[in-house]
C-alpha cells in the first residue's frame, strides 16, 4: 500500500491540534511539514516552534522538506523540534554529500527533493546514501497547484536508478497529487505520495486519505 503524507499547510492553522490529531487518527503513516524560508521560495510558511507544536500532537513520522537556503544551518535545530525525516533541496545545497551525513549522522532519515526541471541524474553518485527522493510535480512553494504531468515519467527513470544501484530509497512524489495523479504515479512507482489542498478540502479528510492509501 503507498505510504500517505498529508500536507499540513493546507490544514486550518487556527485549530492546527485539532487538524494534527485528526491526521494522528488517520490512516497515513506521515505527516508532511513544508518549510519555506522566502528566499529559496518565494513564500513563507513556518519553523520550529510550529514543528514542536506538531510533535506534541502525533506520533506519527514527522515528513520535514525544508524549501530553505544554507539548510545546514538548521540540521540540529529541526532534529530536537522532532523531524524523523529530513529532506533539502539538490538545488539549496552545494555539498550535498555533506549534508546528507549529517542528516543521517543526527539520527534522521535522508531525503533529497529535485525541482520540476532538475534531472533525476544529478543524484547518480548519491542515490545509495539516500533513504528518501522527492520528485517535485510542482513548482514548490504554495499548496493547491496544477500537477506537472512529466512527473511521472520521472518517477520511473529514479526507480530505475534505484534498482541499477541497489539502493533502499523509497520515492515520494509532491504536488497536485488527487486520486487521478495519484494512480498514475503508483502506478509508476511511487512510494509515498504527499497530498495537502486535496486532503484538507474534502469533506471528510479521513475517508480521502483512506482512499488515496488504496490506490
Ligand atoms: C509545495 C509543497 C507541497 C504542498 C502540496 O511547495 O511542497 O507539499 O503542500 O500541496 P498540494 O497537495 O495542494 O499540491
Ligand atoms: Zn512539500
Amino acid at each position: 500500500m503507498v505510504i500517505i503524507s498529508p500536507s499540513v499547510l493546507s490544514c486550518d492553522f487556527g485549530n492546527i491540534q485539532r487538524d494534527v490529531e485528526m491526521l494522528d487518527s488517520s490512516n497515513a503513516e506521515w505527516i508532511h511539514i513544508d518549510v519555506m524560508d522566502g528566499v529559496f521560495v518565494p513564500n513563507i510558511s513556518f519553523g520550529f516552534p510550529v514543528l514542536s507544536a506538531i510533535r506534541k500532537h502525533t506520533s506519527k513520522v514527522l515528513d520535514v522538506h525544508l524549501m530553505i537556503a544554507n539548510p545546514d544551518h538548521y540540521l540540529a535545530d529541526f532534529c530536537k523540534a522532532g523531524a524523523n525525516i529530513l529532506t533539502v533541496h539538490y538545488e539549496a545545497c552545494t555539498h550535498l554529500h555533506r549534508t546528507i551525513s549529517e542528516i543521517k549522522r543526527l539520527g534522521m532519515k535522508a531525503g533529497v527533493a529535485l525541482n520540476p526541471h532538475t534531472p533525476i541524474d544529478v543524484l547518480e553518485e548519491i542515490i545509495s546514501e539516500l533513504d528518501l527522493v522527492l520528485i517535485m510535480s510542482v513548482n514548490p512553494g504554495f499548496g493547491g497547484q496544477k500537477f506537472i504531468s512529466s512527473a511521472s515519467d520521472k518517477v520511473r527513470k529514479i526507480k530505475e536508478l534505484i534498482n541499477r544501484e541497489n539502493s533502499k530509497a523509497l520515492i515520494e512524489v509532491d504536488g497536485g497529487v488527487n486520486l487521478e495523479t495519484g494512480k498514475l504515479l503508483v502506478q509508476a512507482g511511487a512510494d509515498a505520495l504527499v497530498a495537502g489542498s486535496f486532503v484538507f478540502s474534502s469533506s471528510s479528510p479521513t475517508d480521502t486519505i483512506q482512499s488515496l492509501c488504496e490506490l
